[in-house]
């Protein structure tokens, strides 16, 4: 297996980049670790059908296709922790070159990067199954690099914004693909070490913040998350609950 970012297929301008990844994967031209980028999307896709903006050039758009050989589908959040943990990783060696402090950088379950408060990165992993395993992987990454002006309704920062400068995409890019790579190796030898790194890194972990759970918001603190990638959850009666993406999402006032 080619270590990931080994092939960087560049785009001037795509719809998604999990689009032409899909389609790569389709017609059978790209393999496990090429990485598709765009320096513009016109119809970017976020988790729960939403859109994902990026401004043309400033910001990082790709996408990674994987392929995992023996991964069943009930671990299939591993490869989510696994992403979003080197993500982390990334901001916090940027943060720390800038003198700044790496610990102001955590995991929003289930996969967004945050500094503080403020957005810096989101994923979109799209797993395709076959049977009980899962046969490829498109992990989508949107990483705010440039950007320097966010409305405030969006709660969102950049690497720019954070380090005081500008960095280039292509050694953003390398980095995200060097991080994986290591991340990918540990999921693959050593998954339990994997679950308490992102574990360690969990935002608003142990602090109680408003939910919306089936619906209606609801005071709890997140524990930790469990190997079928749910957030295990204490209401304020001390009622422990792990809960779902489909069932559980963080409120609006954390
Ligand atoms: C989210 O936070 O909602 C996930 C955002 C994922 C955005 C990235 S940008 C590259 C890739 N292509 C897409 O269309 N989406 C992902």
């Amino acid at each position: 297996m080619q270590p990931i970012g080994t092939r960087i297929l560049e785009h001037a301008i795509v719809d998604s980049t999990n689009a032409v990844a899909a389609q790569g994967l389709e017609d059978g031209s790209l393999a496990h670790g090429d990485v598709v980028w765009a320096l513009e999307q016109v119809a970017g896709r976020g988790r729960r059908g939403t859109a994902w903006h990026t401004e043309p050039g400033l910001d990082l758009a790709c996408s990674v296709i994987l392929k995992p050989e023996n991964l069943q589908a009930a671990d299939q959040f591993l490869l989510a922790k696994a992403v979003a943990l080197a993500v982390h990783d990334v901001v916090a060696r940027y943060l720390t070159a800038a003198g700044k402090a790496p610990e102001r950088v955590r995991i929003k379950w289930p996969n967004d990067i945050l500094v503080d408060r403020a957005k810096i990165a989101g994923m979109l992993v799209e797993n395709e199954l076959r049977g009980a395993v899962v046969a490829t992987s498109i992990v989508g990454i949107g990483l705010n690099v440039n950007s320097a002006v966010f409305a405030d309704a969006l709660q969102a920062t950049s690497l720019r914004n954070e380090t005081g400068t500008r960095h280039g995409l292509p050694e953003v890019l390398q980095r995200v693909c060097a991080a994986m790579e290591t991340e990918w190796q540990r999921m693959l030898h050593d998954p339990a070490a994997l679950a308490s790194a992102y574990s360690a890194q969990l935002w608003a972990k142990g602090r109680f913040t408003e939910f919306i759970r089936d619906g209606e918001p609801w005071q709890a603190r997140a524990l930790d998350v469990d190997a079928h990638g749910r957030l295990v959850v204490e209401g304020r009666e001390g009622e422990v609950e792990a809960l779902g993406m489909e069932r559980l999402r963080f409120g609006v006032r954390h």
